[in-house]
C-alpha cells in the first residue's frame, strides 16, 4: 500500500500518517521529519535546508527528490510506505511517478486532508514536536501525558521554528502555489481520495480506514 498525504501545513498530515502506519505496520517517510533531524545533527543537508524552512519556502527539488526515491527502494518499504510531505511540486511528483514507473509500481492513494486556513494558525500556535522519534502533539487537541515530554519515546518536545504566525502564513501561500495542483495530479491518475481535516483526529482517521480498507 502506496500511500501520500496531501494538505496545507497543519492540516494533520503528520498526525493521521503516524495512525496509518500504526495500523497497517508500514514506515512514515516524512521529509519534514527527516530535515529536522539533520538540522538538529548539523549535516551539510541540514544546514542547506534549515534557510529555506526558516522562511517557510520548500526546500529545492534537488536536495529531497533523490533523498525519498532512494528511501521507497529499502527493504522495509516493500509492502508500502506513507510518504508526508512528499511530493510538494510536480516536479517531484513526476520524479516519484518515473522511478516507480521503473519498477512497475505506482501510488495507490494520495489522500488529501482538507482543512481551511483559518483553521490552521490556532493547530499550529499549540503544536509541539517531537524531533527524536517525530510524533506530533498538541496542546490542547492532542495533549501529551506530562507536558513537555514525549509520550513516545520521553524526549524533550519543541515548537518548531517554522510555527510562528508569519512564517505560517507564508507556508500557506507556497502550499496554494507550489503544492496544491497536485491535488489535480493525482485525482488525473485517479488515485484522490479527501477527507475533512477539520473533524477530530480519530474521525478523520476513521475515514481514512474507510478508504484503505480495514
Ligand atoms: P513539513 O514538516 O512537511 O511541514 P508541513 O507540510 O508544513 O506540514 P506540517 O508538518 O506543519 O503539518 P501536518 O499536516 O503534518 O500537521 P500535523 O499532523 O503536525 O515541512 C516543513 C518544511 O520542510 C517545509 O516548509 C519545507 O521547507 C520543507 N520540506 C519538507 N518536505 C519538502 C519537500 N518535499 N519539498 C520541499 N521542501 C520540503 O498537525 C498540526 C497540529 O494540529 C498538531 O499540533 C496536531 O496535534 C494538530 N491536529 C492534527 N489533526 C487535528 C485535528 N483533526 N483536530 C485538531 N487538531 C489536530
Ligand atoms: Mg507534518
Ligand atoms: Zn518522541
Amino acid at each position: 500500500m502506496k500511500i501520500i498525504m496531501l494538505g496545507a501545513p497543519g492540516a494533520g498530515k503528520g498526525t493521521q500518517a503516524d495512525m496509518i502506519c500504526a495500523k497497517y505496520n508500514i514506515p512514515h517517510i516524512s521529509t519534514g521529519d527527516i530535515f529536522r533531524a539533520n538540522i538538529k545533527n548539523n549535516t551539510e543537508l541540514g544546514q542547506k535546508a534549515k534557510s529555506y524552512m526558516d522562511q517557510g519556502l520548500l526546500v529545492p527539488d534537488e536536495l529531497v527528490v533523490d533523498l525519498v526515491v532512494d528511501r521507497v527502494k529499502t527493504d522495509d518499504c516493500k509492502n508500502g510506505y506513507v510518504l508526508d510531505g512528499f511530493p510538494r511540486t510536480i516536479p517531484q511528483a513526476e520524479a516519484l511517478e518515473n522511478a516507480l514507473k521503473a519498477s512497475g509500481e505506482n501510488v495507490d492513494y494520495a489522500i488529501d486532508v482538507e482543512v481551511p486556513d483559518e483553521n490552521i494558525i490556532k493547530r499550529m500556535s499549540g503544536r509541539r514536536a517531537c524531533v527524536t522519534c517525530g510524533a506530533t502533539y498538541h496542546v490542547e487537541f492532542a495533549p501529551t501525558k506530562v507536558e513537555g515530554v514525549c509520550d513516545k519515546c520521553g524526549a524533550e518536545l519543541i515548537i518548531r521554528d517554522d510555527d510562528k504566525p508569519e512564517t505560517v502564513k507564508n507556508r500557506l501561500a507556497v502550499y496554494h502555489e507550489q503544492t496544491q495542483p497536485l491535488i489535480d495530479f493525482y485525482a488525473d491518475r485517479n488515485v484522490l481520495k479527501e477527507v475533512d481535516g477539520t473533524k477530530k483526529l480519530e474521525e478523520v482517521f476513521d475515514a481514512i480506514v474507510a478508504i484503505l480498507g480495514a
